[in-house]
Order: C-alpha cells, then sequence, then structure tokens
C-alpha cells in the first residue's frame, strides 16, 4: 500500500510527533509512506517523494511540521484543485493522510468527492474542530499561554500594573476560556459574548472601589478588541496602569506537551488500524479519552459549548 501523508494550515505541536509514529507503524506493516510536502500546495507543485526514516527519527519532541505547514490559495481554484488531484493518481497514492484543522478537513473531503481516499487526522491550535474534544497542539499551545500569562503577571504584579492579553484562536474562544480559567484571570473578552466596553469599566470600577490596589487581568480572544485601544482607554477612564501584551506564535511553538505526544501516538495507532480495515474517507476523533472515526463528510459543525455560569461567576 501507498500512503501519502500532509500537514496542512496552520502549525500544531503534536504534528511531528504523530509522522514520526505513524511512520514506524507503518514501516513495520510494509506500508508505503510518501511525503507531501507544503500541505495543499505541495501536492499541486507535485512536492511528492518517498518518506525517509532518517527524516523523521527524533523527530517526535519537536514543535512545528518536518512536511512543512503551508496554507494554499491555489488549492482552492478549479485548476490548482485538478492539478493536485492528478498528483495524487500519478504518484498512485492509496489513502493520503492529511493531518490540520477546519480548512484542511474541508480539503481532505473535497479531495474524497473527486475520488482520492482520504484519512483526517485533527490538529489545530485553536481546538474549532468541534466533532472532536481534543486536537493536536491545543494542549502544548494552553501551556505555553498560560506559562506566558504566569510570567507577564509576576512582573506586573510587582509594578502594581494591571494588563491585557491576546491569545489566539481564530474564530474559536477555546484557547481563550481555558487560559482565562488556568491563569486565573478576572475578565474574559471572547467571540460567544458581544464585547460592551462600558460593563467592563463598570465592573473593574467596583471592583477598585472595594480594594484600591486591584490590578485586573483581563484574557481577550484574538480578533474581539483592539488590544492596545482597550488599554489605552481604561488606563484613562480609570486612572490606573494598564498594559497590553500579545502573546502570537510563541502559542504555537516548542516541544508537544505530553498530552499532545501521547494523543499523537493514540491517532497513529488508530490510523493504522484504518488503513489495515480498508477503511476510507474517514476524519479521526477524540471523544471522552476514546479515539473514534466518522465519515470525512459526516464531521459536525457544532459550536464548542462553554461553561458559561463559571465564567460568570469568576467575572462578578
Ligand atoms: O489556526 C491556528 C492559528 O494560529 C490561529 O489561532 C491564528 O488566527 C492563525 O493560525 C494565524 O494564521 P497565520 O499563521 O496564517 O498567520
Amino acid at each position: 500500500m501507498r500512503v501519502g501523508v500532509l500537514t496542512s494550515g496552520g502549525d500544531a505541536p503534536g504534528m511531528n510527533t504523530f509522522i514520526e509514529r505513524f511512520f514506524r507503524l507503518c514501516k513495520k506493516n510494509n506500508i508505503e509512506v510518501f511525503a507531501v510536502r507544503k500541505g495543499f500546495q505541495g501536492l499541486i507543485d507535485d512536492e511528492i517523494d518517498v518518506l525517509e526514516e532518517k527524516e523523521v527519527k527524533n523527530i517526535g519532541h519537536l514543535g512545528g511540521s518536518a512536511l512543512k505547514c503551508f496554507r494554499s490559495e491555489e488549492f482552492k481554484t478549479s485548476k490548482g484543485f485538478k492539478k493536485a488531484v492528478a498528483n495524487v493518481f500519478k504518484h498512485q497514492i492509496d489513502v493520503l493522510i492529511g493531518i490540520g484543522g477546519n480548512g484542511t478537513f474541508v480539503g481532505l473531503e473535497h479531495l474524497s468527492k473527486a475520488g482520492v481516499s482520504v484519512i483526517a487526522v485533527p490538529a489545530t491550535i485553536d481546538n474549532d474542530l468541534f466533532f472532536s474534544e481534543h486536537s493536536l497542539g491545543f494542549d502544548t499551545a494552553l501551556n505555553n499561554a498560560v506559562e506566558a500569562i504566569d510570567k507577564i503577571k509576576q512582573t506586573m504584579d510587582s509594578a502594581g500594573r494591571a494588563f491585557a492579553v491576546e491569545v489566539m484562536g481564530r474564530e474559536c474562544s477555546s484557547l481563550a476560556v481555558n487560559s482565562f480559567l488556568a491563569a486565573n484571570g478576572d475578565f474574559l473578552i471572547t467571540s460567544d459574548v458581544p464585547f460592551c466596553y462600558d460593563t467592563l469599566k463598570k465592573q473593574i470600577k467596583l471592583a477598585l472601589k472595594q480594594n484600591k490596589d486591584f490590578a485586573p487581568v483581563v484574557i481577550v480572544q484574538e480578533n474581539c478588541v483592539k488590544i492596545f485601544d482597550l488599554v489605552k482607554d481604561l488606563q484613562n477612564d480609570l486612572d490606573i496602569e494598564f498594559r497590553a501584551n500579545i502573546l502570537g506564535y510563541v502559542q504555537r511553538g516548542g516541544s508537544p506537551s505530553v498530552f499532545d505526544r501521547i494523543f499523537a501516538l493514540k491517532l497513529a495507532v488508530y490510523c493504522l488500524s484504518l488503513l489495515k480495515d480498508g477503511k476510507k474517507n474517514r476524519a479521526i476523533g477524540e471523544k471522552c479519552n476514546v479515539v473514534f472515526d466518522c465519515g470525512i463528510d459526516e464531521v459536525e459543525d457544532l459550536t464548542r459549548k462553554i461553561d458559561n455560569n463559571l465564567i460568570n461567576f469568576l467575572q462578578n
């Protein structure tokens, strides 16, 4: 059997762990693995070759993706898409394994409709593949964010300063909500609740009345507010020192956490079992610690349930 592997979209810690483990399992089972480099763009540009053991040996503890992880606009055009499909057939790839987030899953679903056999593996720091409780990389990114917030808190606390931190997540609040809970934030701004500046100002004012030394920690999901304008306004209106930090790509890099490494291994084992059973056009997910699969066209676009009661209780 000839299997192609690609990583696509934003890279996520744990992708390399999956690649290393999956390669080893395939080798034991006489499955030939082909590297598709630079995601769907590599399919279009025919950057497809046999994956060598030396390339994947001892990469499991590294962030990023050894296969390179691109976003491809060309793949969304019919010309680019047709080239991609033709190259899969040219290399006689029996099954294409795609590791990535939402966009990757959609791309794979389109390929499956064009006759390419696919398996989708969830990997995105945003954790926005709602059919699965976890995606590879989320736990690492969350730990990275919380570690950074803890550090900022120490220096801000010494100076008696308030601060706001922007975390990633695109349109999904998972990273922001869980950073807020784990880093003991005071206020949370996410896409789940429309933001009201006056309410936030009132809440901080009230807290300051009760404790004049209160220096709030505000966790902000990206794309919700302009964080530098927000702290400027709060500083002016409340007469307290406020600083802003955008955590950015530091969240996405670094060694995968223990959780992500073990999760990657479970996904690799499951993926091999699908191949051995001849199951195709499947998406792999995880719920309550159990890995499962469903049709790539059955991946539900559910909103992740946020514990709003808990958040409201903490903010008031
Ligand atoms: O999807 C992962 C992610 O890191 C998002 O949280 C963020 O909005 C986006 O990627 C950034 O995209 P890019 O790497 O293309 O700048």
